[in-house]
């Protein structure tokens, strides 16, 4: 019989037990169940519910069917429907009435609560510790590269020089921002539901707040309507999960133009390549794709939580056990991109001479010789204008800017004089953009000291 079956005369419809049963996928969260039934049990015991010695038999048999599970002896059932009616009917098959009473003053829906926030607290942890494993990289791969010119661009056409290292930075602010994100986030998860009851808390006296300190939570919720119906710390945590993917998914765009040949600014290791069936001369940049590609099915959970939310009347309805598929597959995609990434990151090969050849064309100093008539005393306007028509008379002759003669410059304007050789060479390009938040090493050093100092706070 089913541990909610007095009211009902017949069996559930076989095919409706597995329809509704959700302990194929929310059968990962039984030690959360189980930490917060046996805080539960402990606390019944403390404020006299129920006799020291239950409470004693009901954790210590919690604790044996928590090591029963972790050695693979407990075989989860269908018709006992979820992770907390599986654990407790186990627990009464082992010590009868005790167990019977260990739901007092508890509902499923503030236990699911409960147990959904602690899972998801641990995985935000793993979760962080991957993107800082993955900023230390960034910290690594710019520290020694902030003398490698590249071409920044804007439109995917050829912008400004900048360097490597001023490019990795800019992916370590997001990587940091996500970091504050799950630390923000995980703040509005860290609360504990119990004592929410169904939907109108409990007469029993229960002391929520030694619930709390047993399992970890540094406060409690304030409305039991919400305890039960609240799944933002879902959402919340889906967005921050597809804001990454976006990050990752941006980052990976880009190693894979970088690896055509057409770029040819990087090379991945063989490890993280593969090959083609047909095309015997073929190394693709595979993992930087599917991580691309998996974006859309981070973005896809959180749509679905977002869609599953929006009409639900407070406070507990069952659409919410659609929660835990969307969320458990966005975290584990996050899980499995974050390690590979940054894996394939620290092998890749960089091709310094490439990334360097590109920032000499596309005329990537233009704007340094405007700046230069400018300090020669030609209003902006006007400055911009001339170089225009020399980048025009460049192009006509197939010359780069630092390739034309004083004659040829003089053509255009009589201010210019020799010093505009050093003034358009690429090195002073990048390291006369000395302001902080610019490309110039010295600017990029410091922000990757920022960052070091960022991640030794944040581990
Ligand atoms: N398995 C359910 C869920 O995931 C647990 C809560 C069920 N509560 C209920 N009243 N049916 O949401």
């Amino acid at each position: 019989m089913k541990l909610w079956g007095g009211r009902f005369t017949a069996g559930t419809d076989k095919a409706v037990d597995d329809f509704h049963s959700s302990i194929r996928f929310d059968s990962r969260m039984y030690r959360q169940d189980i930490e917060g039934s046996i805080a539960h049990a402990e606390m019944l015991g403390k404020v006299g519910v129920i006799s020291a010695e239950e409470a004693e038999l009901i954790c210590t048999t919690l604790r044996e069917i928590l090591s029963d599970i972790e050695s693979g002896k407990v075989q989860f059932e269908t018709e006992a429907e979820d992770i907390h009616m599986n654990i407790e009917k186990i627990l009464i098959e082992r010590i009868g009435d005790t167990g019977r009473k260990l739901h007092t003053g508890r509902s499923r829906n503030d236990q699911v609560a409960l147990d959904l926030r602690m899972y998801l607290k641990g995985e935000v942890g793993t979760i962080k510790s991957m993107l800082l494993e993955l900023m230390s990289v960034l910290l690594d791969i710019s520290e020694k590269s902030t003398n490698i010119v590249m071409p920044g661009y804007t439109h995917l056409q050829r912008a400004q020089p900048i360097t490597l290292a001023h490019h990795m930075m800019a992916y370590f602010q997001m990587f940091r921002r996500d970091v504050e994100r799950l630390d923000d986030c995980y703040g509005r998860m860290n609360v504990m539901p119990l004592g929410s009851g169904a939907l109108a808390g409990t007469t029993y006296p229960l002391d929520r707040q030694y619930v709390a300190e047993k399992l970890g939570f540094p406060a409690i919720t304030e409305n039991s309507l919400d305890g039960v119906s609240d799944r933002d710390f879902v959402i919340e945590l889906a967005s921050c999960l597809s804001i990454i993917m976006m990050h990752l998914s941006r980052f990976c765009e880009e190693l894979i133009l970088w690896s055509s040949a057409e770029f040819s600014f990087v090379e991945m290791d063989d490890a993280y390549s593969t090959g083609s069936s047909i095309m015997p001369q073929k190394k693709n940049p595979d993992v930087a794709e599917l991580i691309r590609g998996k974006t859309g099915r981070v973005y896809g959970s959180l749509v679905a939580l977002l869609t599953m939310m929006k009409a639900l009347p407070l406070a507990y309805n069952k659409d919410m056990q659609e929660d835990k598929e969307a969320i458990f597959d966005a975290v584990d995609t996050v899980k499995a991109c974050l390690p590979v990434f940054t894996k394939m990151l620290s092998t890749m090969k960089i091709k310094r001479e490439n990334m360097y050849r590109a920032a000499c064309g596309g005329f990537t100093n233009a704007t340094d010789l405007a700046d230069y008539l400018v300090k020669k005393g030609i209003p902006f306007r006007s400055a911009h204008e001339i170089v225009g028509r020399i980048v025009l008379y460049c192009i006509n002759n197939d010359k780069s800017l630092n390739e034309l003669t004083m004659e040829e410059f003089r053509e255009f304007s009589p201010k210019i004089e020799d010093d505009v050789y050093r003034a358009i060479s690429l090195e002073s390009c990048v390291s006369d953009r000395r302001l902080p938040g610019g490309p110039a090493p010295g600017s990029v050093m410091a922000s990757i000291e920022n960052g070091r100092k960022f991640l030794g706070s944040a581990r």
